[in-house]
């Protein structure tokens, strides 16, 4: 199936019957702020330690859209989530995931380093984090360092088809990664879901470097540093949405809004929308 043919008429549509589309940046209104997608980045993570059951039920009480995650893999080939490559810094534990056994990880206080009310939180299983958040809120998904993990795109495509979200159909999955390589073979495994590319880098906003990444990939998620109205309308052009990453100030939030984006990737889902 041609993905930028279904993304094309999909902004097609939005821009026939959504009210605000006449709008200019400077004239949005609240209503106007629901059509950008609200992710809560490693969960509600500026109120609750990033990638834990905590900070993704806090997200979804706040009513944001996605949830994002990083997924890694254990030693022993579970799937976890955790942003870093080692667990020093969000855990009480030291040294490389990937040197780690399941048991080992699963071990860990993911919590107290956030705050002591917190303490006793675990990593989260990927598999677990499937089935406890589908049909309630969107899943972000990012393969965090893929090249550490051989064959985590294909592992991650099977804990999605056993579940049958490998679907479009009111999943809300999309699946990202600083690692294009990786986010092409995912495409090929999963081609009804939705593939994003994440860079911080402007040598990755060139005409050329969107064109291939168009054919690829649905969404281009850049950090909000390197943002313009020009990139947003770009991308758009090519039938990519883009999600911008990481809103940690009202400041950032309200810049992405008169961007124009499509999802603002954000610690606090509130900053998106103060009224959830
Ligand atoms: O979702 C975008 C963002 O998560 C990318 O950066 O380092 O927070 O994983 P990072
Ligand atoms: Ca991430």
């Amino acid at each position: 199936m041609n993905k930028k043919l279904l993304v094309g008429a999909g902004v097609a549509f939005t821009l026939l019957f959504n009210p605000f589309s006449q709008a200019s940046a400077g004239e949005l209104s609240v209503g106007e702020r629901k059509q950008m997608d609200n992710v809560a980045h490693r969960g509600a993570s500026g109120y609750a330690p990033e990638n834990t059951i905590a900070a993704f039920d806090l997200a979804v009480d706040m009513k944001a859209d996605y949830i994002e995650i990083d997924v890694q893999r254990s030693k022993d080939g579970e799937l976890v989530l955790i942003h870093d490559t080692t667990v020093n810094r969000t855990t009480n534990g030291t040294g490389n995931v990937r040197d780690l056994t399941f048991e080992q990880l699963r071990s860990l206080d993911a919590g107290s380093w956030f705050g002591e009310e917190f303490a006793g939180e675990r990593l989260p299983t990927f598999e677990e984090i499937l089935d406890r958040y589908r049909g309630k809120v969107g899943i972000l998904i990012e393969l965090k360092a893929p090249e550490l993990y051989p064959g985590i795109e294909k592992q991650v495509a099977q804990a999605l088809k056993e579940r049958n979200m490998d679907k479009p159909k009111n999943n809300k999955i999309i699946i990202q990664s600083f690692n294009f390589e990786s986010m092409k073979i995912s495409n090929e495994l999963l081609p009804r879901v939705p593939i994003g590319v994440l860079t911080s880098n402007r040598a990755h906003t060139t005409a050329e470097a969107l064109e291939e990444f168009s054919t690829y990939a649905d969404w281009f998620n850049p950090s909000y540093g390197i943002v313009t109205e020009e990139l947003v309308n770009q991308v758009h052009s090519l039938g990519m949405k883009m999600g911008s990453w990481t809103a940690r100030s009202q400041e950032a939030v309200d810049f992405l809004f008169e961007m124009g984006v499509d999802a603002i990737i954000t610690d606090y889902p509130d900053y998106v929308d103060p009224r959830k």
